[in-house]
């Protein structure tokens, strides 16, 4: 337990199951400072000056790549950006030896996104520069987990008691064990829907609901979190085909016509248009998708300024 509110429990940001309610409530409050600073004609500040980021991506992305180097910016952090495409990762070099190589050019903090569950936690026992997981494979995606349920926030107030549905391809999304894990810990009721073949059955064991109901969760639910089915990580077919997957639990203006009642929607993207939202949905007043984006870069320039805090490098002023 952390004694000091202005300050996080941990060093890393690993994964939400690793972070205390203290830890998400100060990012928000940090997050919502810095979503106004963000939104001034001039919108950048001093705090990470001199301070070093290396954004390793090992894996391909669009929001997250570009939202954290925003974020750094904004910050006035140096930054590096590295892929694994065009690396010597190519030529057989290991994680350790990639990271401690680019640690050596005086590098204070790493955000990495890597293929392997697990990855972050390898090199947090074997490097003292501050990591932030910015996906690991299947396991966890906390900096999205956060900026979705600020944004939840944001547009429902607190979310203790309400009520969350995390709708799609559960087995194979880190999003959605992150969620779970971060809307636990604010309080909110989670369940989850898709086809049987794509939940886990051991989330019941976490305490969240499971349905295989598309129509029964949207009406139970105050906001919806649709997730894509993540065709590049199914070794084997989970489903008979994206069509009857779409037929079966795909959120269209339809459905959401029939609650008689309003819900938020939301998605992490990629979309994959038609499949699991229909474009109706997706540009609806009801969808918070963009939003999502906006405060991406918020919370992150929160999180990156309170682990340079918690280290202490410097005194830091926005
Ligand atoms: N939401 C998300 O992680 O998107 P990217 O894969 O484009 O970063």
């Amino acid at each position: 337990m952390t004694n000091n509110p202005q300050e996080l429990s941990t060093k890393h940001i690993l994964g939400i199951k690793y972070i205390q309610k203290n830890d998400i409530e100060l990012i928000f409050k940090t997050a919502s400072h810095f979503k106004e600073v963000i939104n001034r004609p001039i919108k950048k500040v001093p705090s990470l000056r001199d301070v070093t980021i290396a954004n390793l991506f090992f894996e391909n992305s669009t929001r997250t790549k570009i939202s954290f180097e925003l974020a750094e910016k904004r910050l006035s952090a140096d930054v590096v950006n590295f892929s694994a495409s065009g690396s010597s990762v190519k030529k057989g070099e290991t994680l350790l030896d990639t990271v401690n190589n680019i640690l050596s050019m005086k590098v204070d903090m790493v955000v990495m996104r890597h293929p392997a569950p697990g990855a972050h936690h390898f090199l947090a026992k074997h490097i003292d520069a501050s990591i932030v997981n910015a996906g690991d494979g299947t396991h966890e995606h906390p900096t999205q987990a956060l900026l979705d349920a600020f944004s939840m926030q944001e547009k429902i107030g607190s979310l203790a008691g309400k009520k969350i549905a995390i709708i799609g391809d559960i087995k194979h999304s880190r999003v959605a064990l992150s969620n779970i894990y971060c809307l636990q810990k604010l309080g909110a009721k989670v369940k989850v829907c898709g086809p049987p073949t794509l939940i886990p059955k051991h989330l019941s064991e976490l305490g969240v609901e499971i349905d295989y109901d598309i129509n029964r969760t949207l009406r139970w639910c105050d906001v919806a979190n649709i997730l894509r089915i993540q065709l590049e990580r199914q070794d084997i077919k989970y489903i008979p085909s994206l069509r009857e997957y779409s037929q079966y639990f795909g959120v269209t203006k339809q459905i959401l016509d029939g609650l008689q009642k309003e819900i938020v929607i939301m998605h992490p993207g990629p979309i994959n248009r038609g499949i699991e939202i229909s474009s109706d949905v997706a540009d609806s007043d009801h969808s918070i998708i963009l939003q999502q984006v906006e405060n991406g870069v918020a919370v992150r320039m929160a999180i990156l300024y309170l682990l340079a805090s918690k280290r202490g490098e410097r005194k830091l002023e926005t």
